[in-house]
């Protein structure tokens, strides 16, 4: 059974008046260091937030969501948080949304801030929630659930791609037009989207005589990124004809280190992304990319998580959506312009 403390209980345990105990969580008074002190030491030992007392006299909801982001700079979470917000306003529910940039300590600041800011349940598309804040936010009967990246071990519902398929399709399409030597810029390996995008590709290529584990360089799945690492690649493996980078950003970045190189994008060396992010249509070449179904994932998880927060009791499980092909020049071999023949 959640045993939810009070602020009666605060006070009690530290020997203090309730009116004492206000006064130091609203800082509407003195409080000296010795009393300030043992009142921080009772709200420890119950794990009390004020956020518990309203909700508990209260009993009620408030029809707001949140959803913590790695960076909504990334269009993939930007498009991500859309969709998130439009499903959620369908219930009636408002997303108030934040970045972590991927740190623990950001997203931890986050929890208690919204543990006291009345939130019905939180969305993280981050990696790094604990063990001990998803029992945290159970034990304050706040219902979460995680998305894209979700944590290492499973502790409640994920929705994300099939990110191992995907990079085995990426691969069979640079094959399929003709690539005989591919390379592969890999996503940050503390996260599962990087880890199973990396597992696909050397799946798929370590059966070729030309695989050799040099072709992978690691990225940060941003642009430059992506082009230092495709830097780094082509110093290592000047005959390289094709690359698959572990999200587009990082594949935009690949198509500057080319074509500063004067390499022709698609004809000398192809090159595919990850993601199916907007800024792919707009590249020169258009890029080739396995295109997550972004919308549909952002709109899934919201259901998901009020149908949580209205008591409809799912089993926790991992929820992972088809990803598809989509094939545009950057991985069109036509022959170079100045070949003959
Ligand atoms: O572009 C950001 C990447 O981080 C995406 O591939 C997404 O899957 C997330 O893990």
């Amino acid at each position: 059974m959640i045993v939810i403390s009070t602020i009666r209980d605060v006070a009690k345990l530290a020997g203090v008046s309730v009116s004492t105990v206000s006064r130091f969580l609203n800082k509407s008074g003195y409080v000296n260091a010795e009393t300030e002190r043992l009142i921080k030491d009772a709200i420890e030992k119950l794990n009390y937030s004020p956020n518990e007392v309203a909700r508990g006299l209260a009993g009620k909801k408030t029809n707001t969501i949140a959803l913590i982001l790695p960076d909504i700079s990334n269009l993939f979470f930007s498009d991500l948080a859309r969709a998130v917000e439009d499903v959620a306003a369908t219930y009636g529910y408002t997303v108030i949304f934040g970045n972590s940039d991927d740190q623990g300590t950001k997203e931890r600041r986050y929890i208690e801030t919204l543990k006291k800011k009345y939130i019905d349940g939180i969305i993280f598309a981050s990696n790094t929630l604990s063990r001990e804040d998803s029992e945290m936010l159970a034990k304050l009967g706040i219902p979460f659930v995680c998305l894209d990246r979700g944590p290492s071990e499973k502790n409640g519902s994920v929705v994300r791609s099939k990110n191992k398929e995907g990079a085995v399709m990426a691969v069979r399409h640079l094959l399929d037009v003709g690539c005989r030597k591919i390379a592969h810029i890999y996503g940050p390996q503390d996260l599962i989207t990087g880890k199973e995008r990396l597992n696909g590709y050397v799946q798929s290529v370590q059966v070729f005589e030309w695989y050799t584990p040099t072709l992978l360089e690691p990225g940060d799945f941003r642009i430059a990124g992506g082009m230092a690492a495709t830097e780094r690649l082509l110093e290592r493996h000047p005959d390289i004809d094709g690359i698959f980078a572990g999200n587009d950003l990082m594949a935009v970045g690949a198509l500057k280190a080319l074509q500063r190189r004067g390499i022709a994008v698609g004809c000398q060396v192809a090159v595919c992304g990850f993601d199916g992010i907007q800024t792919t249509e707009i590249t020169t070449p258009e890029l080739t990319t396995i295109a997550q179904p972004i919308y549909e994932m952002g709109a899934h998880i919201s259901r998901l998580l009020i149908k949580k927060i209205e008591g409809v009791l799912e089993e926790d499980r991992i929820y992972e959506l088809d990803v598809k092909l989509i094939a545009r020049d950057s991985t069109l071999r036509r022959k170079v312009p100045n070949e003959q023949g």
